[in-house]
């Protein structure tokens, strides 16, 4: 047989020959407009096309062993692009979570969903529901879907929450506080990976990700695939992480 250097590469099925993926990947979803422009099509265009990429990666999310895969679908401050983007973006999470909830027993997929869903409309409203009730039977990769999504937003109800708890704890531990927020009981991220060339975190996880691994790529979402997913891997791999500690 011809030697092949690389020939491994054909053969596995994990993103990393010895090393367990990351628990949990953050991943903010940004670039699709972008994508859309650059290819003459409405915007619209670049959202489905980043629907599509989600499916694929939180497919491959699944069969590498990945727990938790976090991403960030709309945030607070979308709310201010034209009424008919966000429209549109908002039909095509409809559009994503009605063929979910068919294929979800066979995928085995848990979701919950991070943010105020209670302004979305009462079509999107019963879909979320039934997501998560449907969820509750499987033990596969959890994908928490972050709609309408604020991390300050996030940060200042729990803190209203627990000030408005009868049972909540006189010490408010980093713990304690964890409880309340819309993450309760999912482990901090470990990667969180942002394509589209922008390096800030446009009020994404601000509490959860105090210690996350960044990994920035120029490429736009809907060209990001399981190879880029095994680079940031790759990358997140050869970090050393420190939590303070001395090296
Ligand atoms: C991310 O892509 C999707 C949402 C914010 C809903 P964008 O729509 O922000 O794409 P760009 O950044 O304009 O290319
Ligand atoms: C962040 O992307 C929000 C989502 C991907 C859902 P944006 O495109 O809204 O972020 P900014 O405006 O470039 O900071
Ligand atoms: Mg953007």
């Amino acid at each position: 047989m011809k030697f092949n250097p690389f020939g491994w590469r054909k053969r596995r099925k994990t993103a990393s020959v010895d090393a367990p993926p990351p628990r949990h990947i953050a991943i903010i979803m940004d670039g699709n407009g972008r994508w859309a422009r650059r290819r003459g099509m409405p915007r619209t265009t670049g959202h489905a096309a980043g629907a599509e990429t989600f499916r694929r990666v939180a497919t491959y999310c699944k069969n590498i062993g990945v727990e938790y895969l976090t991403v960030y679908a709309f945030s607070t401050e979308n709310w201010k692009r034209p009424a008919d983007e966000v429209s549109s973006i908002l039909q095509i999470l409809e559009k994503y979570l009605a063929e979910a909830i068919s294929t979800m027993e066979r995928d085995r997929v848990k979701m919950r969903f991070f943010g105020d869903t209670t302004v979305l409309s009462s079509k999107l409203q019963q879909l979320i529901r039934e997501t998560e009730e449907l969820s509750t039977q499987f033990d596969g990769v959890q994908v928490n879907m972050c709609v309408n999504y604020g991390g300050r937003d996030e940060i200042l109800r729990a803190a209203q929450a627990y000030r408005a708890d009868p049972d909540a704890p006189t010490l408010l531990t980093d713990a304690a506080f964890s409880r309340y927020l819309w993450s309760s009981g999912v482990p901090d991220p470990d990667l969180l990976i942002r394509p589209g060339g922008e390096m800030r975190l446009s009020n994404f996880l601000l509490w959860q990700a105090a210690y996350a691994e960044f990994y920035f790529t120029d490429t736009l979402w809907p060209d990001f695939d399981e190879r880029e997913l095994d680079r940031a891997i790759a990358a997140y791999h050869a970090r050393e992480r420190r939590y303070g500690d001395v090296n």
